[in-house]
This record gives structure tokens, sequence and C-alpha cells, in this order.
């Protein structure tokens, strides 16, 4: 038999292994087993997203690249799972003096599905009430661990996002805006209302983009796919950031075009010296 230059010798190794093993259901039996489960093991080792992790390497970036103070959005806290978790960052950290926590939620749960942007095309709907949240048990548990970064805005988005509230929020710069009021329209909603005190770079976790399969026709996806057509004003965008979603679509950077003054204040790096790099200069790489 000639041989064909082109072929993968991982290939080879199949046609050889698949020789060996007479009939298709064994030959089935095979590929589930011994090829495509261990694939997907190691790909969930390696690539799965856990929604934590932006977070501490969000914050470490800031802390690293820039000088305070922040603030953190979370738009739907429910009970404060994910409340409790960012609060024990910045104190893990040592950044509790310079981010101020915003956690924004009616603590009713979710309200009745706002319209057929919101519909589980196959995504199932989710409830009226569903997530209902206690706001005295939140506020008792951030008190009793002494946290001092944190607030509480109780209410429904239309009532609490106020334009004082922005002017308030604006000189601690927003670097991690967490979505997850699992609605198109509290996704539009609050996405217009923080525009105006936006820095480039800003992070957006957005922890429903899935519905759907992530269709740009519902949910919070459809935000993002309206900021990227222009919906905003064409100098706005949402960029997705691979090394921050991992093997999810969650995360992005907003970026503006302009000449703004919303903007983070950037550490100073060394200085360019002024002479040119050697030729060979004994990288450790070819
Ligand atoms: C999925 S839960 C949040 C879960 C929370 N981030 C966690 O990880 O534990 C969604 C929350 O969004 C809130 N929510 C949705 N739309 C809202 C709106 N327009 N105004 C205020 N809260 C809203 C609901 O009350 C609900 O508690």
């Amino acid at each position: 038999m000639k041989r064909n230059p082109d072929r993968s010798p991982l290939i080879t190794v199949l046609r050889w292994t698949s020789y060996l093993l007479p009939g298709d259901f064994l030959k089935t039996f095979f590929y589930l087993h011994c090829v495509a489960a261990p694939r997907r093991i190691l790909h969930k080792l390696t690539s799965s997203f856990y929604r934590m992790d932006p977070l501490y390497q969000v914050l470490s970036e800031f802390k690293r690249d820039f000088n305070g103070p922040f603030s953190i959005l979370e738009f739907g806290t429910a009970s404060g799972y994910s409340s409790a978790k960012m609060l024990y960052a910045t104190r893990y950290l040592h950044m509790e003096d310079d981010v101020v926590i915003h956690a924004f939620d009616s603590f009713q749960g979710l309200p009745p599905v706002p319209g057929k942007e919101d519909k589980g095309i196959v995504s199932s709907d989710w409830q009226e009430g569903q997530y209902r949240g206690d706001y005295e048990r939140l506020c008792a548990y951030v008190e009793s661990k002494g946290y001092k970064n944190h607030r509480i805005h109780k209410g429904y988005f239309e009532e609490t996002l106020t334009p004082e509230l922005l002017e308030e929020i604006k000189p601690t710069r927003p670097i991690f805006v967490w979505v997850d009021c699992d609605y198109y329209e509290g996704t539009r909603h609050l996405f217009e209302w923080l525009l105006p005190i936006l820095p480039s770079g800003c992070v957006f976790y957005f922890d429903d983009f899935e519905f759907n399969y992530g269709s740009r026709l519902t949910g919070e996806a459809r935000l993002v796919h309206e900021v990227n057509q222009g919906a905003f004003g064409d100098n706005v965008e949402l960029m997705h950031d691979r090394s921050l979603s991992l093997d999810s679509d969650r995360v992005y950077r907003f970026m503006r075009l302009a000449d703004d003054q919303v903007r983070y204040d950037r550490k100073p790096s060394p200085a360019w010296e002024g002479t040119p790099r050697p030729i060979g200069n004994g990288s450790p790489l070819p």
C-alpha cells in the first residue's frame, strides 16, 4: 500500500487499531470509550470555564497596572452567593480599600418574561419570582463579615439606576460588570445607564449568555450583538475576551474610540531606554 505523506501519524495508529477490531459494534465501542470520552475529559480539564476565574484575574490585573479606586457592579444578586465571593476576593487580594462592590436587585425574584426577546426558543423559560432573595439576610451577612466595601441597591433597575447614583459611582471606575439579571430588557437598561462612565478595558461578564445557545436574537447575547452592530454608537464595542472566557462566550471587554476622560489611571511603566534591542539577544526560544 502506498503511504499518503499528508496523513497524520495519529490517523495511521487509529487505522491499525481498527484492523484489530472486527465489526462495527467493537469499532463504535472503542471510538466512544477510548477516543471520544478521554478527549472530552481532557478538554474539560484544561478549558472549562469557572465564573470566579475572571474575577480573580481581573482584580489582579487592575491591582498590578492601574491606580484605584475601582468598582464592581453586580446586576442580579438574589441571595448574594456571587456577591459574597466577590467580597472575599477583594479581601484575599488586599483590595478592600480600593474596590467598592455595588449589588443591584429587587429581591423579588425575576419579573414576568418581559417580551419575545426573552422567550426560551430551545432553553426553558424562567419563572416569575425565581431567585427571590433575602435583602435583610444579605445585609446581616455583609455586616457579620465586617465588609465595608459593599453597597446594596434594593429595587427594580427602573428605580435604582438614577443619574445621581451614576455620578456617585463615576470616580470609582467600574472594572467588572457582572450581568446576572437574565433578561435582555434588564441587560439593555443597565448598559444604557452605565455607558457614559465606562472606561475602555472594563470587563463584562454575562452569566446567561448561553440562553438559547447564545442566539443573537434573545437574552444577554442580543445586547452584545446590538452593541456590536452600532445600536449605541459606532464607536463602542464589546470584544470577546478569549483568554478570560475559556470555552465559554461569557466575558467581554468594553471598548470606546473617543477622546474621553473616562479612563483608568495607569501606573507608570518603565520608560523606553532609547536603545534598539540587540540582534540575537539570547532569547531562550528559537
Ligand atoms: C439569577 S439571579 C442572580 C443570581 C446571583 N448573581 C448569584 O449568582 O447568586 C437573577 C436576579 O436578577 C434580579 N432581577 C432581574 N431583573 C431585574 C430588574 N429589572 N431589576 C432588579 N432586579 C432584577 C432578580 O430579582 C434575581 O434575583
